[in-house]
């Protein structure tokens, strides 16, 4: 299958070491996806497997969700950019003051890093807002963390399906609507509570999708991403 021009898959790197994450990397191809490392691969396997992927052509979205007060947040960031990652995260509960230093280190340009925000943790209910003291339903609460993001310069925020059209229609159409917990119509849930097939994300309004297990434990990670990739070229150009 050609190149994808800006492909939207963000495939998902949740392996405990990177061997098992660069032979993943090694079945895909960086021209149809990008790639997410989190928490625990980057705890493990640190910036060194960034830089691979990345000298293979992966575009890296480094999934650490920076929490902390502005002047670490912006080191923290300028660090990330270094590495030559192509997307990284703040939590917005992070406040006005650390978004903006973030958006100062990480200035927005075509060749920069994108910067997105945190909303809330789709882990936490309402009775989690109640106890931390935090006035709304989650659903108010990710818009009004979506708005501040937005008002901060920021580049976008990761959300659900489910919150993708409300956040769209209030942030407009170039705020990027990262959106995990996708699966095929007919495919294992696995833990995920609320999913959306490809097509569904696109029409809620999603930018780019985050897809983990049902590529990387597929029989064929590689035709299976190219499956839905043509899935949500046929759902982008309908919406
Ligand atoms: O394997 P699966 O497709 O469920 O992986 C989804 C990825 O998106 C995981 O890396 C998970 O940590 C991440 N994620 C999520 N839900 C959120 C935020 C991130 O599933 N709200």
């Amino acid at each position: 299958m050609s190149a994808v021009s800006d492909p939207r898959i963000i495939v998902a790197l949740d392996f405990a070491d990177a061997k098992a994450a660069l032979e993943l990397a090694h079945k895909l191809d960086p021209a149809q996806c990008r790639v997410k490392v989190g928490k625990e691969l980057f705890t493990v396997a640190g910036p060194a497997l960034v830089e691979q992927l990345a000298g293979r052509g992966f575009g890296v979205f480094l999934d650490l969700k920076f929490h902390d007060i502005p002047n670490t947040v912006a080191s923290a960031c300028r660090a990330a950019a270094r590495l030559g990652v192509w997307m990284l995260n703040v939590h917005a509960c992070g406040g006005r003051a650390m978004l903006r230093a973030a958006r100062e280190a990480i200035p927005a340009a075509p060749d920069a890093p994108r910067l997105i925000a945190v909303t809330l943790l789709t882990s936490m209910n309402e009775s989690d807002l109640r106890e931390l003291g935090i006035a709304g339903t989650p659903d108010e609460v990710v818009l009004r963390l979506a708005a501040l993001t937005s008002a901060c310069g920021l580049d976008g925020v990761v959300c659900s399906a489910r919150e993708a059209p409300a956040v769209r229609a209030q942030c407009g159409d170039a705020f990027a609507l990262v959106t995990p917990g996708i699966r095929a119509a007919d495919a294992a849930a696995d833990d995920q509570q609320r999913t959306a097939t490809p097509s569904e994300a696109i029409a809620a309004g999603a930018t780019y999708l985050v897809i983990g297990r049902p590529i990387t434990k597929a029989p064929d990670p590689l035709a299976t991403l190219e499956r839905i990739n043509a899935e949500v070229s046929a759902a982008s150009r309908t919406r």
